[in-house]
């Protein structure tokens, strides 16, 4: 098997001590002191041996009747004004809780511009959607679904005193009362909830995972470890960006880059923009951009974690890359180059694209070892999970 000379990968040949793995433990650990770490003693993480305890907020700490109460409110349509959608509408577990849709439609039928984010160890990231520099925290980014009227997506703005009341309703008061000792639901307990919800979603059972935490050797197939040695080499590039225990942003080697922010331009996009001088990603989501106002953080978007990724198609902040053979084909050219339509343009070109995607070459075989490993990040244990399931189920 072919390994690329100085391979950064961690778990090959046979993990001695994952230099990058250690950093990014180490970072979470600094992290953690900064912002204590509460657990309810009653509540058991469900984590390979060795993994760094997620990071969670002092005021809400994670507790099983919050997570039990936060999974009815998930798959609960009353969460919406019209009673049409819940969070499970576009987070659905059967695909790691995001949606075979490019963008996603909220529930009264507005199309959001972005894919729906998989809800993956969404416990452990230190920025929260697509491209936002100042979400950090579960609890503030679920404002947006309930409350957001660009677009609207659950569209709870004004109908509060409704909800309130659908919440007087079995099997709500026993559960609040089991979460919060309360008689009388509230805003924020419901955001709790939901939080301590999403912060249980965690999923480290995958064939990789057997393989490099579990010590079973043979949980990958020797094209699954070539492809691994290939995603972690400087050819690819690929464990830059979809670095640490999570294949997201985290820092995977302390001289990886000056710039530690997890968003990046990877050249989907290099379009004239209508009355505009300069060219870029669609004006209608920019990225990192919007929020900074600067043309360098133009197309820069967070690095998701890859964990179950054959199971979230399509692909992107915009969906628009279909398949797994299409997102390693963008990143063998180095890039997209769109012929013709409203953006047409060579995202190759694009003076804000990072210098780690540059093209590269692969045979055949290699190819097929890359999306085998990809492959490898399937969780099935996870996505069977029956504490993550709809428990309206059983209550017909
Ligand atoms: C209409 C579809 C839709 C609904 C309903 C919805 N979401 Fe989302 N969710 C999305 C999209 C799209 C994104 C990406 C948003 C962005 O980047 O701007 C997202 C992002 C997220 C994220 C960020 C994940 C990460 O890794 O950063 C979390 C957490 C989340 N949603 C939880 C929820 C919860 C909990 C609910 C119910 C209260 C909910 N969502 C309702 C579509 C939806
Ligand atoms: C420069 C950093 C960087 C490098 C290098 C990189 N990626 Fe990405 N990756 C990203 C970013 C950022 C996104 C989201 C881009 C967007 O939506 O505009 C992404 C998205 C993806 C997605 C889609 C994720 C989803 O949930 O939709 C896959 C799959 C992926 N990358 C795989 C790879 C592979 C395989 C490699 C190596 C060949 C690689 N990436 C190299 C930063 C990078």
């Amino acid at each position: 098997m072919a390994v690329e000379p100085g391979t950064m990968n961690p778990f090959a040949p046979r993990k001695p001590l994952p230099l990058p793995l250690f950093f990014t433990i180490l970072l979470l650990m600094l992290g953690s002191c900064s912002k204590p770490t509460t657990t309810d003693p009653a509540w058991q993480w469900q984590l390979p041996e060795g993994m760094p305890l997620p990071v969670v907020p002092a005021e809400n700490p994670m507790s099983q009747a919050k997570v039990e109460l936060g999974r009815y409110l998930f798959y609960d349509k009353q969460l919406s004004a019209n009673g049409k959608q819940s969070c499970a509408s576009c987070h659905q577990q059967q695909f790691a809780f995001a949606e075979p849709t490019d963008r996603s439609v909220g529930s009264t039928g507005q199309q959001h511009r972005r894919n729906a984010l998989a809800l993956v160890n969404v416990a452990y990231n230190n920025r929260l959607t697509w491209a936002h520099d100042g979400l950090t925290d579960i609890e503030q980014q679920l404002l947006i679904p309930l409350f957001s009227e660009t677009p609207v997506e659950l569209g709870l703005t004004g109908a509060e005193p409704q909800l309130m009341q659908r919440l007087k309703k079995p099997p709500y008061p026993q559960l609040f009362q089991q979460a919060f000792n309360s008689e009388q639901p509230d805003m924020q307990q419901v955001v709790f909830a939901l939080a301590s919800f999403v912060r249980s979603l965690l999923s480290f059972q995958s064939e990789f995972d057997r393989y490099a935490y579990q010590n079973e050797d043979e949980a990958l197939s020797p094209l699954q470890i070539e492809g691994m040695n290939l995603f972690f080499s400087e050819r690819l590039e690929c464990h830059h960006c979809h670095g640490g225990f999570n294949f997201t942003q985290a820092t995977s080697h302390s001289q990886q880059l000056l710039d530690l922010r997890p968003f990046h331009n990877t050249g989907l996009y290099y379009a004239a923009r209508p009355g505009q001088a300069e060219a870029g990603y669609p004006q209608h989501d920019r990225g990192l951009a919007e929020l900074t106002m600067n043309s360098t953080d133009d197309g820069r978007f967070r690095a998701p974690t890859l964990r179950n990724i054959a199971l979230t198609a399509p692909y992107m902040h915009d969906g628009s890359l279909t398949t797994l053979e299409q997102v390693l084909d963008f990143y063998q050219a180095g890039g997209r180059t769109i012929t013709a339509g409203r953006y047409a343009g060579d995202g190759r070109h694009h003076p804000a694209k990072s210098q780690f995607v540059r093209g590269f070459q692969l045979t055949d075989s290699e190819r097929e070892a890359v999306l085998a490993f990809l492959n490898s990040l399937t969780d099935p244990q996870f996505i069977a999970n029956p504490e993550h399931s709809n428990p309206w189920l059983a209550h017909p």
